[in-house]
């Protein structure tokens, strides 16, 4: 049986060092998060990323605005963040309503304060390995694998989903002539002819698709590290709330072959809002250096 590669124990180590870190700084770092609209799975993320903020001592900031705010409205809003030297960090809770162009908000965010990593100048930043601000998911893929002593450099590194906020730049990343990066990287989608045949090389498999339980058992090498990103809600009748969460990967099949796998949940999830406060912490910290 598979090693758990154990997301919630890291999130808390990362934690642990970050509170240290927060205590010495000598201002307080601030995060803003601001929340359009009420859908459930995003209330949820930003009460968890509230809750840890304050485990450590980061001030958080949560601003609620109604579905029917107007891009404009919202870009106003980013504006008084922007300006407002209290605030250390940014974050713009996705989706956005139809209404809103994600990319206009996402790039009207100061680059200085983009923890999400989601400004245009910041993904230019990871592209040519400058320091920049790491989007938290896929940091938190990195981060969990070398905490976990998985060798990344001179591996094949499989990534099943290309989008913007995961997929994407974990390629980037990973292609990196970097120590904890330096690995030959496929990205699969859904213009991949034949995904087993790919995902069936991975000595690592990233999956980020989104669809319930679709990497199976089957499609896993023998010994691979398989890290899970697909958070799920899949109907559960027999559940207090309804449903449960599962992710992208068949684990109980997969566990089987291979060497170490993440769970869902407790795994990338906790991972995300650990390097969210890291992101924040840095921001502060990059603060007082201008
Ligand atoms: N743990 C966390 O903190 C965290 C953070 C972010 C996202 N997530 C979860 O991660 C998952 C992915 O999120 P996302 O935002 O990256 O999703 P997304 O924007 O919907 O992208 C999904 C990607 O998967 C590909 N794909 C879909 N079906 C496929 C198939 N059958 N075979 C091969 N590729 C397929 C898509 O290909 P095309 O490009 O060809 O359409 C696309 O590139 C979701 O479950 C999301 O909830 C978790």
């Amino acid at each position: 049986m598979a090693n758990l590669i154990d997301g919630k124990k890291i999130a808390m180590d990362i934690q642990a060092e970050l509170k240290i870190i927060v205590k010495d700084l000598k201002v307080v770092p601030c995060l803003a998060v601001v929340l359009v609209g009420e859908n459930p799975a995003s209330q949820v993320y930003v009460r968890s990323k509230a809750r840890t903020a304050n485990d450590l001592g980061v001030k958080s900031e949560t601003i609620y605005l109604p579905k029917e705010t107007t891009e404009l409205e919202l870009l106003e809003q980013i504006s008084k963040l922007n300006n407002d030297d209290s605030v250390h960090a940014i974050l713009i809770q996705l989706p956005l309503p139809a209404q809103i162009k994600e990319g206009t908000i996402l790039n009207a965010v100061s680059p200085k304060k983009d923890v999400d990593g989601f400004h245009a100048v910041n993904r230019g930043k990871l592209l040519i390995g400058e320091d920049t601000f790491i989007p938290c998911t896929p940091a938190g893929v990195q981060e969990m694998l070398v905490r976990s002593h998985v060798e990344i450099p001179g591996k094949h590194v499989v990534i099943v989903g290309r989008s913007k906020i995961v997929g994407l730049p974990l390629a980037t990343m990973f292609a990196q002539k970097h120590k904890h990066a330096n690995a030959t990287v496929t990205v699969c989608h859904t213009g991949t002819a034949d995904l087993t045949a790919i995902t069936l090389q991975a000595d690592i498999l990233i999956a980020a698709i989104g669809k319930p339980e679709a990497i199976k058992g089957s499609m896993v090498k023998e010994g691979a590290v398989v890290i899970d990103v697909g958070i799920n809600r899949v109907e559960e009748p027999s559940s207090e709330k309804g449903y449960k969460l599962v992710g992208d990967v068949e684990f109980d099949e997969t566990a089987k072959h291979a060497s170490a796998i993440s769970p869902v949940p407790g795994g990338v999830g906790p991972m995300t809002i650990a390097m969210l406060m890291k992101n924040t912490v840095k921001a502060a910290q990059n603060s007082m250096r201008q």
